[in-house]
């Protein structure tokens, strides 16, 4: 398959969204027993972090290297984006030079205009808005993990579904055909337009939506909870309070996986997760709330219910996938 950006998860057909996972598959299963290809040999890939990163940062450079290609990482201080230069000219400039542009910020607008400027393929890293290469990672682990296809899966999300991967896995999940509960109260449930392009992608699928404030009802029967951090990348550190106060109930813990009924149900999450008090930031809410685990407490983190790393590990050969379907020679 050829894809000419990824910026988001609707600007793929559904049968295109399987393709990349199914990509993704075959890229991981080649490298398993040694007998990967390069496809990308002699490209060059920039790697724009307006935010700091862990995962996207190494998977984008670590699936190029495996693929041939050559990355550099470019951050906001040693870059002349954004003080100095805009996001249209620093496109421009960009695509002379490279095969492809990673991008990872705040604003959806500025990757969009990146993209728009730029004449070689441009990729989200995440923004506010969207988180779409987690999702691909999201997807191919449900599948190792859960032995049913998609369509027969049940996924529930609690906590702040507002931002990226809230909104992300709504759509992403919809796209799957999944029975896809998003559980959160009102004030963080997702904007009316994220639940239009949800429910336009479900027509086509089949998938069922629930958007419900109701833990017990979100929860019952599924076989993937995934929560995310309650306060993202870019938000002030004053609003951890009311976010605690509001998402408290939303935490996942041994009593809400209990409730999904679900004897094989299994835990997921982005990462980072604030699951113990070995973070700076975790302490800092501990002095303050006397909580040692935030959206999820460190025994469902830890069980065998919890596939996190394997959900990390994939970040790497979906991100993969993207760059060979986007820059790979025909
Ligand atoms: N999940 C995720 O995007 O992690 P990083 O912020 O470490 O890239
Ligand atoms: N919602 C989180 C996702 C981190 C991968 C954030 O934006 O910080």
């Amino acid at each position: 398959m050829k894809i000419a950006n990824f910026l988001k998860e609707c600007d793929f057909s559904p049968e295109e969204w399987l393709e990349l996972i199914d990509l993704a598959a075959q890229l991981k299963a080649e490298r398993a027993s040694g007998t990967e290809t390069q496809r990308l040999t002699g490209k060059a890939i920039a790697l724009i972090f307006e935010k700091t990163s862990t995962r996207t940062r190494t998977a984008f450079e670590i699936a190029a290297f495996q693929q041939g290609a050559y990355t550099t990482y470019l951050d906001p201080v040693s870059s002349q984006l954004g003080h100095k230069e805009s996001v249209a000219d620093t496109a421009r400039v960009l695509c002379r030079t490279y095969d492809g542009i990673e991008f990872r910020g705040a604003s959806h607008d500025d990757i969009e205009t990146l993209a728009e400027y730029s004449d070689v393929p441009v990729f989200n890293g995440l923004t506010d808005d969207w988180h779409p290469t987690q999702m691909l990672a999201d997807a191919l682990t449900i599948r190792e993990h859960v032995n049913k296809p998609f369509t027969e899966v049940a996924h529930a999300y609690l906590g702040d579904a507002r931002f990226n991967t809230g909104r992300s896995l709504l759509v992403s999940s919809a796209m799957l055909g999944m029975d896809v509960r998003i559980v959160a109260p009102k004030e963080y449930q997702p904007d009316t337009e994220a639940i239009e392009i949800a429910q336009a992608m479900a027509e086509k699928t089949g998938a069922r939506i629930t958007i419900t404030d109701d833990v017990a009802e979100g929860v019952r029967g599924a076989d993937v909870i995934s929560t995310d951090v309650w306060v993202s990348m870019g938000e002030p550190k004053e609003v951890w309070a009311e976010r605690i106060e509001a998402l408290r109930p939303y935490q996942v813990n041994a009593e809400v996986m209990e409730a999904t009924g679900n004897p094989d149900v299994i835990f997921m999450h982005c990462l980072p997760a604030f699951h113990d008090l070995n973070t700076s930031i975790g302490r800092d809410i501990f002095e303050m709330t006397g909580m040692n685990g935030l959206e999820v407490t460190d025994d469902v983190f830890e069980s065998e219910a919890s596939v996190v790393f394997d959900q990390a590990e994939n970040r790497m050969h979906t991100i993969k996938a993207v760059l060979v379907a986007a820059l790979a020679d025909d």
